[in-house]
């Protein structure tokens, strides 16, 4: 089984390069922010509550998160492996995952972590707002979420480096690219 997370600040390029991975590699995607605005526009009593934190540009609650994802797992028994989009985003996320993962037997095989400069991810954020719908594709909330970023999910990256697994990918440039510079590092770890 091949676990990959597949880390990034937001706007980073994890959702679109998680289409291409997963149609490659037949893993299954998990996007916390995906199954989130999937409860929000739902209108069930989670995405109610998560809805509040996410127009804000601020975290939803660890617990909320981590029993999504292990309903997500329980769901995929039989799977070749997972994408993490966009989760553990703080290091108690990362600690449930490994636990939860532990018990399946199967860990986290390698996280790759997109960098990309503010000024860029600015950029793109801004501009997807103007198409997407996204409540938090504003100046104001890409901001705010940006400072989440690094006050809580950046520590989630030195988490897995004092786990040697760890590898940075420059996320700037065509999408094409980023795409091959991951795929040279899944093939490491598989053959497609
Ligand atoms: P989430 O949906 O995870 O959003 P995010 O991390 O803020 O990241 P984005 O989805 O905006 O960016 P991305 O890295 O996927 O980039 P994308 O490929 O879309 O989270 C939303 C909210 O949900 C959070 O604020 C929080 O409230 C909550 N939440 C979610 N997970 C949580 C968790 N685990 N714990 C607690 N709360 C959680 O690309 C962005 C744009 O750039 C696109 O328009 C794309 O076309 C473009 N683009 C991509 N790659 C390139 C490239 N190489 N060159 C040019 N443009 C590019
Ligand atoms: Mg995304």
């Amino acid at each position: 089984m091949f676990n990959l997370v597949l880390f990034g600040p937001p706007g980073s390029g994890k959702g679109t390069q998680s289409i291409s991975i997963i149609e490659k590699y037949k893993l299954i995607h998990v996007s916390t922010g995906d199954l989130l605005r999937n409860e929000v526009s739902n209108e069930t009593p989670l995405g109610l509550e998560a809805k509040k934190y996410m127009d804000l540009g601020m975290l939803v609650p660890d617990e909320v998160v981590i029993g999504m994802i292990s309903t997500k797992l329980d769901e995929n028994t039989e799977a070749n492996g997972f994408i993490f989009d966009g989760f553990p985003r703080t290091v108690a996320q990362a600690e449930a995952l490994d636990n939860l993962l532990e018990f399946k037997n199967n860990p986290i095989t390698v996280v790759l972590s997109l960098k990309v400069s503010e000024n860029e991810l600015k950029k793109r954020l801004i501009s997807r707002g103007e198409v997407s719908g996204r409540s938090d594709d504003n100046e104001e909330v890409i901001a705010k979420r940006i400072k989440e970023y690094h006050a809580k999910t950046a520590p989630v990256s030195d988490y897995y480096k004092h786990k040697d697994k760890l590898v940075e990918i420059n996320g700037e440039g065509e999408v094409s690219d980023v795409f091959n510079l991951i795929s040279n590092q899944i093939d490491t770890f598989i053959i497609a």
